[in-house]
């Protein structure tokens, strides 16, 4: 399967590394995050390629607009923000490059529960008021906790090995994943029901699909261990806001690491504000490393296309 592209639009922040890797392969790129909706649907008639991260939205009217769209490639793993139903019906492929991010999510993960569990967010910020408080921070141990994984694919995996040098016993669940294969990686997979009352600390890894949404509600935190923490750097909405608000309100949930939200950026600031809650502005993929991996992965996947190599991504 071969394309002919001869003219990229990359929309989003993506590293410069794209740009290079297309040019040197014949393809002409303009390089523009500033464009509003209005002369995106504009100009996207001239291009046959369009390389986004997530800022851009790409729509039905952009999709429909795009009359010489052949390809669109997301530098990253959701694609969430690209109209896929509307991208296939008018034959257009969609790529992403569901590698390169994946060690910088699981990193931040591990970062956010270890911080979580020695209350570093509150008492950073308690010392730059010029406060020295050491009794409000006592912490707890991550050795002998257990942590629960839902979602056992690239990311969760890295998460696992890298929490049990802390001593953590992981246990997860994915309908997608054989319980052969994580205990290969020392996980031991269960279902959602038998994990609820087994978990320390709880970490999601999963698209924010129908069976993934409010994965955590007021339902499910009843059966967690009182004083359970959780994170999502995964997709806002795997974690219901409002659930986790009364969890935290209440102590059912001793603390919330949040990379994603909802709304982005939050409308409302109640859940990163709250003193039990590390938060951080979608930085998972945030990394020098990942960022030129992702611009790579998604110029090398365009120009096999043009060379008639096979596809690749989700
Ligand atoms: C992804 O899906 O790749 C991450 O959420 C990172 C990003 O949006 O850049």
């Amino acid at each position: 399967y071969s394309l002919g592209l001869r003219k990229v639009l990359i929309s989003d922040e993506v590293d410069q590394k794209c740009v290079e890797i297309l040019q040197s392969n014949n393809v002409e790129v303009t390089k523009n995050t500033k464009l509003s909706k209005d002369e995106l649907l504009q100009i996207i008639p001239e291009y046959d390629g369009l390389i986004v991260r997530s800022a851009t939205k790409v729509t039905a009217d952009v999709i429909e607009a795009g009359r010489n769209l052949k390809i669109i490639g997301r530098a990253g793993t959701g694609v969430d923000n690209i109209d896929a139903e509307a991208a296939t019906r008018n034959g257009i492929i969609v790529m992403n490059t569901p590698g390169g991010n994946t060690l910088s999510a699981a990193e931040h993960t591990c970062t956010l529960i270890i911080a979580l569990t020695r209350n570093l967010g509150s008492a950073s910020m308690s010392m730059k008021e010029g406060k020295w408080d050491r009794k409000k921070f006592m912490g707890s141990e991550l050795y002998g906790k257990t942590l629960a994984i839902i979602g056992l694919g690239r990311i969760g995996k890295e998460v696992a090995l890298r929490m049990q040098a802390f001593g953590m016993t992981t246990i997860g669940f994915d309908p997608l994943v054989k319980p052969e294969e994580c205990a290969e990686w020392n996980t031991e997979w269960l279902s959602l029901d038998d994990i609820w009352p087994r978990a320390d600390y709880i970490t999601v890894h999963t698209p924010l699909i129908p069976q993934t949404k409010h994965l955590l509600n007021d339902i499910t935190f009843a059966k967690c261990k009182k004083g359970v923490r959780v994170v999502n750097c995964a997709r806002g909405g795997i974690i219901e806001e409002a659930a986790l608000l009364r969890a935290l309100e209440s102590g059912q949930c001793a603390g919330a690491g949040l990379d994603v939200f909802v709304e982005e950026p939050p409308k409302d600031y109640t859940l990163a504000k709250h003193p039990n809650v590390i938060a951080t502005p979608h930085l998972g993929a945030s990394t020098v490393e990942a960022q030129t991996r992702v611009a790579e992965d998604i110029a090398l996947q365009f120009v096999d296309l043009v060379q008639g190599k096979s596809l690749f991504g989700a």
